[in-house]
């Protein structure tokens, strides 16, 4: 958690007394809370109003010149008053104190500007001490959450929803994290079902030990394709639908060959994910699976369904009625007529198991929408089994990536993905002859420059669109991409690499001599990013943080016109230095929480 003394330090240096704190605000974490908890306590003198309802209708306004944080007088649900005129009259006797240069009213709006030095005191030293933990806030402090991502299927692609529901997951657990809860990252694995008998059959006539040693994935893929389609040459009655439907009964019945071969491709298959995943910066706590789930459940759920009168046989198949609850639910199928469990029950199953683990306080499932049915469906089942946890589930849902496809052919795996990836970032990088030779592992860079280049795409845009797959646009270092981030990040880390001070003099700069209003700008920016992950938080949308950054990218490079650092009077180098490495911060604390790894030279 983060250095919680800077601010208050900081306040008492300045000569300020701490204003009284309100439910939910974190004045320790977040200047733009501090200032809150004082708007509060002023307006609440002058208003009467009550506390809690001031504190939460102060917003941040979307463009900086209307503020750092403001209230539209309606908002404070006073009867019989005249906002504008209110929003006047406040504006006028609002004691600014030490904390803020201006309060305005623009119609119904009282609008607020922080105090800048306040900012840069407190916000230059939050940033450079507090480093990494810039931008955590202690909301989650003894709360437990599961985040369910990825879950990608043994020896099918690896598609483009996996790719999805690994980038998003993967920031949603980071930013629960960094909002002080405790994660579980969970990998439900598709490694159960018929599909496991064809696999069996096929390695039989097909599998290699060698090549399951050396690259289980491709080989279990391409017995796969070889089986399938010889099964499908054979047409509707080849032995081999019969063969596998018996192999995976063997399975389910708990048979210890069946079973030594399929954990061997299970096992096989995870030490090579876990490789892949490392490399976007993400590590599973728990590799569970539809594998892992207990048959006990159907009986459970075949009880419940049967004492409700929703339970329906047809031809030895058992299936229940959910239309009841909500019409558009219908029927769902949950055993088979030879009593082995499917997709939708496994899912029950597993929910239950998870809750008697970790009594979590929040599971969050992300997964594409083409599932929205499927996922409402085995929630609904556990509210009617008359689980209260069933509350707290929640699915992220996500829109379809259109035209993933490699120039060679069509993407199967996430390496491939990452590989082919790298080698067109690459490519753009040799494009500058002269930047390219001054880098020590190009090779390294190419691949986390390139890495960035597929996150950032995928998460610019709110996670429910659609998008198109463009590998010459998120590969560009123009305009709002992975690389421009990555740019910017390796700029800001060269103007600190250039100058010969120390983090000390930086902290003790003097911050008088920022009086340029970009650097204002960036202050306040700064300001904001705590806010910003209360925000996610909420929305669980990446592009909160991505626009942030890439708002934040902009304002910095307005700085490099006019803040110079070099050829400046050692001070104000000083000062400006401090400024840029603050902001450099910021960026970094993004972009890892985004699950990028930030690079210095490129
Ligand atoms: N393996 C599934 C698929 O590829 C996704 C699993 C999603 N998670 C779940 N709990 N159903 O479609």
């Amino acid at each position: 958690m983060a250095d919680i003394k800077i601010i208050s330090e900081q306040l008492g240096k300045l000569g300020l007394v701490q204003p009284s704190s309100i439910e939910n605000s974190y004045p320790e974490n977040s200047v733009l809370d501090l200032l809150r908890n004082y708007i509060t306590d002023e307006l609440h003198k002058l208003s009467n109003v009550d506390k809690s309802i001031i504190f939460e209708s102060l917003d941040i306004p979307n463009t900086l010149d209307k503020g750092d944080l403001i209230i539209p007088v309606p908002r404070l649900r006073l009867k019989g008053i005249n906002p504008k005129e209110k929003a006047s009259e406040w504006a006028e006797k609002f004691e600014k104190g030490k904390y803020f240069k201006e309060i305005k009213s623009e119609g119904p709006f009282l609008q607020f500007y922080a105090s800048s030095n306040l900012l840069y005191n407190l916000l230059i030293k939050s940033t450079l001490q507090g480093k990494e933990s810039y931008g955590s806030l202690p909301m989650g402090i003894n709360k437990k959450i599961i985040v369910e991502f990825s879950s990608p299927n043994i020896a099918k692609p690896f598609h483009a929803g996996h790719l999805r529901s690994t980038i998003i997951g993967g920031f949603i657990a980071n930013l629960y994290e960094k909002l002080g809860w405790s994660v579980t990252r969970i990998n439900y694995l598709g490694d159960w079902g018929k599909q496991f008998g064809i696999l069996a059959v096929g390695f039989e006539k097909y599998g290699s030990a060698e090549a399951l040693d050396k690259d289980p994935i491709n080989h279990l893929f391409e017995v796969y394709v070889k089986i399938n389609k010889d099964a499908t040459d054979e047409g509707e009655d080849s032995p081999i639908h019969e063969q596998a439907r018996l192999y995976f009964k063997k399975m389910e019945d708990g048979d210890e060959e069946a079973l030594g071969l399929w954990k061997k491709f299970r096992d096989l298959s995870i030490t090579k994910y876990i490789e892949t995943y490392k490399r976007l910066n993400i590590k599973f706590d728990v590799y569970s699976g539809e594998s892992q789930v207990s048959k006990d459940t159907v009986t459970d759920v075949i009880k419940i369904f049967e004492e409700k009168g929703l339970l329906y046989e047809d031809r030895g198949a058992k299936l229940i009625d959910l239309s009841k609850f909500n019409k558009k639910f219908g029927k769902c199928l949950i055993q088979k007529s030879d009593g082995t469990s499917i997709y939708l029950t496994r899912d029950v199953g597993e929910a239950i198991k998870r809750y008697e683990t970790y009594k979590f306080d929040k599971m969050i499932y992300v997964i594409a929408s083409q599932q929205d049915l499927h996922v409402a469906q085995f929630f609904e089942i556990l509210k009617q089994m008359g689980y209260g946890w069933s509350k707290s589930l929640v699915h992220e849902n996500f829109g379809m990536v259109q035209g993933m496809s490699t120039r060679k052919g069509t993407v199967v795996f996430l390496d491939n993905i990452l590989e082919e990836t790298k080698d067109k970032m690459h490519e753009v990088m040799k494009k500058n002859e002269e930047k390219y030779a001054q880098i020590e592992n190009p090779d390294k860079i190419a691949d986390l420059v390139g890495i960035s280049a597929v996150m950032i795409q995928d998460m610019q845009s709110k996670k429910i669109n659609n998008y198109e797959f463009k590998w010459d646009r998120m590969t560009s270092f123009e305009g709002d991409t992975g690389p421009y981030l990555q740019y910017a990040h390796s700029r800001l880390s060269s103007v600190e690499r250039k100058s010969q001070f120390s983090k000390d003099d930086l902290i003790d700069a003097n911050y008088d001599l920022l009086t340029e209003e970009c650097a204002l700008n960036l202050i306040r920016t700064i300001a904001q990013y705590p806010e910003i992950l209360k925000r996610a938080v909420k929305n669980h949308e990446p592009s909160t943080v991505v626009t942030y950054l890439f708002n934040l990218t902009h304002i910095v490079s307005t700085c490099y016109d006019i803040l110079w650092v070099a050829g400046q009077e050692k001070d104000v180098a000083i000062a400006r230095l401090a400024l840029y490495s603050s902001a450099k911060q910021v960026l970094y604390n993004g972009m890892t929480l985004l699950g990028l790894t930030p690079v210095d030279r490129m």
